[in-house]
């Protein structure tokens, strides 16, 4: 059985590949290329697989809940993702990179019995990401 748990984060950003020339990220990045970076309200769903235990549940909800929040949230939330979050310095803080990285947050270590079974992040109400992991 599946349980998916929905969080949001806002965050700015800007797009934009270094080793490109200004034209090139103009072209490549339109307006999410504006110097001065811009804005969204992520919506993040944790998706978890088991069966449900001793209690009936899949999950233990404050216990997902507590983990995303530490793990994710207070790492995102009112943050600018080409600065302060050290798992995407390296990558352009486009949404399919942040998804990988919060994969790979969630995933290091995870504490949990039921397992992590997909992350999707919505930067948008039309720009939507999906890691199903196996
Ligand atoms: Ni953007």
């Amino acid at each position: 059985m599946r349980l998916t748990r929905r969080y949001r984060f806002s965050a700015s950003h800007r797009l934009d590949v270094p080793s490109l020339s200004v034209e090139d990220n103009r072209r490549l990045f339109g307006k999410c290329n504006n110097p001065w970076g811009h804005g969204h309200d992520y919506v993040v769903d944790v998706t978890v697989e088991g069966s449900p235990d001793a209690s009936g549940q899949v999950v233990g909800r404050a216990a997902l809940d507590g983990l995303v929040r530490e793990k994710i949230l207070d790492r995102f939330d009112h943050k600018n993702l080409n600065q302060d979050v050290a798992e995407l310095a390296a990558r352009v803080p486009t949404t399919e990179n942040v998804a990988e990285a919060i994969r790979e947050m969630l995933a290091k270590d995870w504490p949990l019995a039921a397992r992590l079974a997909r992350v999707r992040v919505a930067e948008t109400d039309r720009n939507i990401f999906e890691l199903e992991i196996r």
